[in-house]
């Protein structure tokens, strides 16, 4: 059985950079297998990953609820090969994007049936690492339901440890099956470590570790450079592999 990762935290804590990141991290140590799921509507991690992608699964769902099952076929190949069809093989992993949820038409049964084959098709990888959604509304839909481990990344802001906060509770109380639940502090900086001890008490998550403010993330963002091309002198690099290297229970 594989291992599934969801990045999870408020809009623009740092999830997209600690997928990217982790996948890199994955592939780079021959982790085996990875499958990177990008699970945000507003889906940008295929640039931070630098590749390119032709369907999303809410492509698939819309073809799907105007052109039904061909007869004869079976529902359960079929949904596979629609699912194959939408996944991008890469050389190193292998990739998908949810794009948009699904609207107030009637699309649940295909979305439920699309999400179970994406599910089960994480037994075929080592690792799968999910791009989550900001905020909470994936996990009221328990979209991330099948997490082995969650890593909530929060930015320095009250904001950001508030959401954090509400993810612990809401996985708490949904009782979403999660084993391990971790915090990133990411984007912090020294000045600003005394505040957030505080904050980090009052999440009550474990510090997995932390990832400075880096202007070269803030360059390469602006430059559309893929993170995944970040130099392996740069503080986000370095900081998150030591986070990865523990996760995975390593030595440096
Ligand atoms: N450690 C860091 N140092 C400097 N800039 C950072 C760092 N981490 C993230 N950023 C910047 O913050 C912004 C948000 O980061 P990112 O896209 O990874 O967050 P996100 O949680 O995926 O956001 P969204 O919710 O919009 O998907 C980006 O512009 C990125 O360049
Ligand atoms: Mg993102």
């Amino acid at each position: 059985m594989g291992v599934v990762i969801a990045v999870t935290g408020k809009g623009g804590s740092g999830k997209t950079l600690v997928s990217t990141l982790l996948v890199r991290y994955l592939i780079e140590n021959k982790k085996g297998y990875v499958l990177a799921i990008d699970a945000d509507p507003d889906s940008n991690l295929a640039e931070s990953l630098g590749i390119e992608y032709n369907k999303t699964v809410g492509d698939i769902r819309e073809e799907l609820s105007s052109n039904p099952l061909p007869p004869g076929v079976e529902k359960k190949n079929y949904l596979d090969s629609k699912i194959f069809e939408s996944t991008t093989e890469t050389k190193n992993f292998d990739f998908i994007v949810m794009g948009r949820p699904e609207g107030p038409g009637c699309y649940c049964a295909i979305n439920h049936m699309l999400r179970q084959v994406i599910d089960s098709m994480t037994n075929a990888y080592d690792f799968t690492i999910i791009d989550a959604e900001a905020g909470l509304e994936h996990l009221s839909r328990r979209t991330t339901q099948n997490a082995d481990i969650m890593l909530v990344v929060t930015d320095p802001s009250k904001k950001g440890f508030h959401t954090a906060n509400s993810i612990k509770e809401m996985v708490k109380g949904l009782e979403i099956d999660v084993e391990k639940i971790y915090l990133i502090l990411n984007k912090y900086s020294m000045d600003l470590m005394e505040s957030m001890d505080d904050s980090i008490k009052e999440t009550g998550l474990e510090v997995l570790g932390k990832i400075q403010l880096d202007d070269e993330v803030r360059r390469f963002d602006s430059k559309g450079i893929p993170l995944m091309e970040l130099p392996e002198n740069s503080i986000a690099y370095r900081e998150s592999n030591n986070i990865f290297r523990r996760l995975l229970n390593e030595k440096s």
